[in-house]
């Protein structure tokens, strides 16, 4: 049995408080794209761990994979590792061979391209964590896989390989002197000891097989997918887009499950109430036309903690894009939602969110391809009576029925036109105030 849980949105929808409410039944929690960019909080034992690589099971006793869809940062990683141990912990982290590795001199590009970028306004905002530079160099067939470390000889082949061409465009292209980032020797040192520690504490597998025995064993499987739909790199708002596959087909290609495998599971699109943006691009329903519109997203923003976990920075603010969901509920197949946030959306003068768009004098119902089309969309605003700020602790404890009239109509209709039911409800940041309605595992 698997459960794969995605961003139906822009990132950040709270996925971590299902990977938590739901990985409890799961064996193993799977992450199958994505690096240190993203970012997750977990709340365990009234102590807070701060997470942008290790899979957030594995704080909880289970297996975490890194998956080979992923991109992965030994120093992050090792650091991650480290501080649970200090904290008592002894979290069980698996690292795909097949994985690529996030190499200094990517993250020293990333910060370079993002500056070019910004001089014609076309950055992207990126996390700076290297990630694109990673998967473009795997896409070009001159990355180091986290197979590539456990052998010294054949990391330095490759090192000398790609290190040249990293160091004359950082120098000839873009005019700027190369550091230790480009330091053949230094950068064999330190990633062959990575590679003895990885093999020394049994991390490194062959993520296929050894997905496939687990599962042979009878262990249920959780995907954990970082980011979200409208920052897939190919569903998403490109160019202003992550460089991986959120969606639930990465599922399949970032760990060697096949997808009638993760098909025969169930896939759950997270959903906030609300919409929010780190980073460049397109946001239709934004609110940011006047000062009030400004005002009622600085409050949604502090009520909701809406800034960067990665990055610290304020993220956007918008109303709940419904032709955005139905986009994400098509590309992922969602069997059910989960929706966060209800509770950061209680005690408004009135909730609104986009039913439908404008563009060029007709409606259109999902969002268009190119991002030029998308951004000359107007929502059609669509206004639910507001529903007022109750003990969500309790209504948490009572169940589904002891909601707000009006945020459960609200929740019907997104329920409706995402064609998937309900199986979770986030009212505040505590374990305790998710209401589970359906628990995927028992599908
Ligand atoms: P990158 O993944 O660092 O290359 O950033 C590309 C885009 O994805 C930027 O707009 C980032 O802000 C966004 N992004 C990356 N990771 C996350 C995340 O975990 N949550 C929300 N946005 C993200």
């Amino acid at each position: 049995m698997t459960v794969t849980i995605v961003g139906s949105q822009l990132g950040d929808e709270g996925k971590g408080a299902l990977v938590d409410l739901w990985g409890g039944a799961a064996d193993v929690v799977a992450r199958y794209q994505g690096g240190d960019n993203a970012g997750h909080t977990v709340v365990e034992g009234g102590d807070e761990y701060k997470l942008s690589l290790v899979p957030s099971g594995a704080v909880r006793g289970k297996v975490g994979v890194l998956g080979n869809g992923c991109v992965v940062n030994p120093r992050t990683l090792f650091e991650e590792i480290d501080t649970l141990r200090d904290r008592g912990l002894d979290p069980d982290v698996r690292v795909a061979e097949r994985a690529h590795v996030i190499m200094p001199y990517h993250r020293r590009l990333d910060g370079i391209e993002e500056e070019a970028k910004s001089d014609s306004g076309v950055e992207v905002g990126t996390t700076g964590r290297g990630i694109g530079p990673t998967y473009e160099d795997k896409a070009g067939r001159r990355g180091v896989r986290v197979g590539d470390l456990l052998d010294t000889n054949v990391l330095r082949d490759r090192l000398e390989y790609v290190v040249p061409q990293k160091r004359a465009l950082i120098e000839e292209v873009y005019g700027l002197a190369a550091g230790d980032e480009c330091d053949v020797e230094s950068l064999v040192e330190e990633y062959a000891a990575f590679g003895r520690r990885l093999r020394e504490e049994g991390m490194t597998v062959n993520c296929s097989d050894f997905l496939y025995e687990r599962r042979q064993a009878g262990d249920a499987v959780m995907f954990e997918g970082a980011q979200g739909t409208l920052i897939d790199i190919d569903h998403g708002s490109y160019p202003y887009v992550t460089s991986s596959n959120p969606t639930a087909g990465g599922a399949a290609t970032g760990t060697g499950v096949g997808p009638t495998v993760t098909g025969r599971g169930e896939v759950v699109g997270i959903v906030k109430a609300y919409l929010s943006r780190v980073g460049e691009g397109p946001m239709p329903t934004e609110l940011d036309g006047d000062e009030r519109e400004e005002r009622l997203a600085d409050r949604i923003r502090e009520k909701g903690g809406e800034f960067g976990t990665v990055t610290g920075r304020p993220r956007r603010i918008g109303w709940l894009d419904v032709p955005m969901l139905r986009h994400a509920a098509r590309v992922s197949g969602f069997t059910g939602i989960a929706v966060n946030h209800v509770d950061v959306l209680a005690d408004l003068d009135t909730v609104k969110l986009a039913a439908a768009y404008e563009l060029d004098g007709d409606v259109i119902e999902t969002i268009p391809a190119t991002t030029e089309q998308w951004a000359r969309c107007d929502p059609v605003l669509k206004e639910f009576e507001p529903w007022p700020a109750v003990d969500w602790t309790t209504v948490a404890e009572e169940g589904y029925d002891a909601m707000p009239t009006n945020a459960r109509e609200y929740l019907d209709y997104v329920s409706g036109e995402v064609g998937a039911p309900v199986y979770a409800v986030g009212v505040g940041p505590d374990r305790a105030e998710t209401i589970e309605l359906v628990d995927p595992f028992e599908q």
